[in-house]
């Protein structure tokens, strides 16, 4: 094992081949997956900042789910599902906004408390007598780590948010990112004709860094390296090079880029990427934090959904430096997004017969373990017969816990 190996905890004679192809093709192992990794996985759903006031709030739809993150009338951020106890409406229909005192459906007009608690339904005469919680909008669970808000809608396996990324604290607590305020009012989202883990796939290794990401490579350079996924979260990190680049944006970044008294010295060139299982990238760069990350609409739609954050103060060379950043990363954003389509229109040539990943995507390889381990439907070589996919997934479930016991 090579010492460059080691440090990416890649392991000897291991399989290099990827997910079948039907994975990415299959409507109804999409179901499977909206179900059993995102609504019971964490997802990141905004930052506290973005409720800035008393009846702030964000609206997040997720994988057929609609979620209200409200700061309440006492400062406390809750979360429910967007969706009016009468018959169902969203309860708020706008991105974002404020709301003074009471959530008002705008469908025949009931109203909620802050807190989620139902106020009254309009003509309360024409309605038995309800109460206020268990008539409320249904909450939904919630937690918050660096000021960034994460909401689960279904029970699942995982550790409360904190304890998930507990091992990344002491490395992410100095960029303060409790204090930052968001650069533009809300997020950015793109929706992508393929699979959403062809998105992933791209993301979860630095190999096409070099070849693929010419801005990327100036910046940082083969100081990138990627450490696979260990109990759902993963990380990576670049520390940028001192050598030119011919890249415009990359060369002034690197020129203008202040110091940061608050960071390590490890901190204060470097970009750092934290990846939380199964979609989301946490990054921290010296001067900004950004997130990403994509959902399942249906097997060939995806939702890609972001938002960068700033300190509050910023000098006129910090600003500078987060324009530049954005600038690399739209260019990074835009050169993958043309790389996922191409290995997502692979799966359906009839020439492909599969992958074969460098110890340098060993990351993707870690990642489809993962969810082979939770779908074991995945491993399958060929798909099930169709309207099978579920039935054979449960199935396959059992007998590996019956196994294991
Ligand atoms: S659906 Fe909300 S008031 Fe009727
Ligand atoms: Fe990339």
């Amino acid at each position: 094992m090579s010492d460059m190996n080691e440090r990416r905890g890649v392991p000897e004679g291991w399989d290099r081949s990827g997910l079948a192809p039907w994975t990415y093709l299959n409507d109804e192992l999409a179901e499977i997956e909206k179900d059993k990794l995102f609504r019971r996985h964490w997802q990141l759903a905004c930052h506290v900042s973005n409720l800035p006031e008393r009846g702030s709030y964000i609206t997040f739809d997720m994988a057929g789910e609609r979620a209200i993150v409200m700061r309440g009338e006492d400062g406390q951020v809750r979360a429910f599902h967007n969706l009016c106890r009468h018959r169902g409406s969203r309860v708020l229909d706008k991105k974002r906004g404020v709301c003074k005192k009471v959530m008002i459906c705008p469908f025949h007009g009931w109203g909620y408390n802050l807190d989620g608690t139902l106020r009254s339904p309009s003509a309360p005469e024409s309605l038995p007598k309800l109460d206020s919680v268990e008539h409320g909008l249904k909450p939904i669970e919630l937690d918050i780590w660096m000021g960034f808000v994460f909401l689960r809608f279904l029970p699942g396996d995982q550790p409360r948010i904190s304890e998930l990324l507990a091992r990344h604290e002491e490395e992410v607590t100095p960029y303060n990112a409790e204090e930052m305020v968001p650069v533009y009012g809300g997020f950015w989202r793109q929706e992508m004709a393929v699979n959403w883990k062809a998105v992933r796939d791209v993301d979860n290794e630095g190999y096409h860094v070099p070849m693929a990401h010419p801005g990327l490579q100036d910046l940082y350079g083969k100081n990138y390296y990627d450490e696979p996924i260990v109990n759902g979260t993963n990380r990576s990190f670049a520390e940028l090079t001192e050598s030119p680049s011919h890249l415009w944006s990359v060369r002034h970044y690197k020129k203008i880029l202040p110091d940061f008294p608050n960071l390590p010295a490890s901190s204060k060139r470097a970009w750092l990427y934290i990846g939380i299982f199964p979609n989301t990238v946490i990054s921290f760069y010296p001067e900004s934090a950004a997130f990403y990350q994509e959902f399942p609409l249906a097997s060939g739609r995806t939702v890609q959904r972001g938002a960068t954050y700033r300190y509050a103060e910023e000098s006129r060379a910090m600003r500078l430096s987060r324009y530049l950043s954005e600038r690399i990363d739209k260019l990074t954003t835009e050169e993958d997004t043309q790389l996922i389509k191409w290995t997502c229109e692979a799966m359906e040539s009839s020439a492909f017969d599969g992958i074969i990943l460098s110890d340098r995507e060993y990351g993707v390889r870690a990642y489809h373990d993962k969810l082979r381990e939770l779908l074991p439907v995945m491993a399958m070589p060929e798909a099930p017969a169709p309207g099978t996919v579920a039935t054979v997934n449960a199935r396959l479930s059992e007998e590996r816990a019956d196994a294991a016991e």
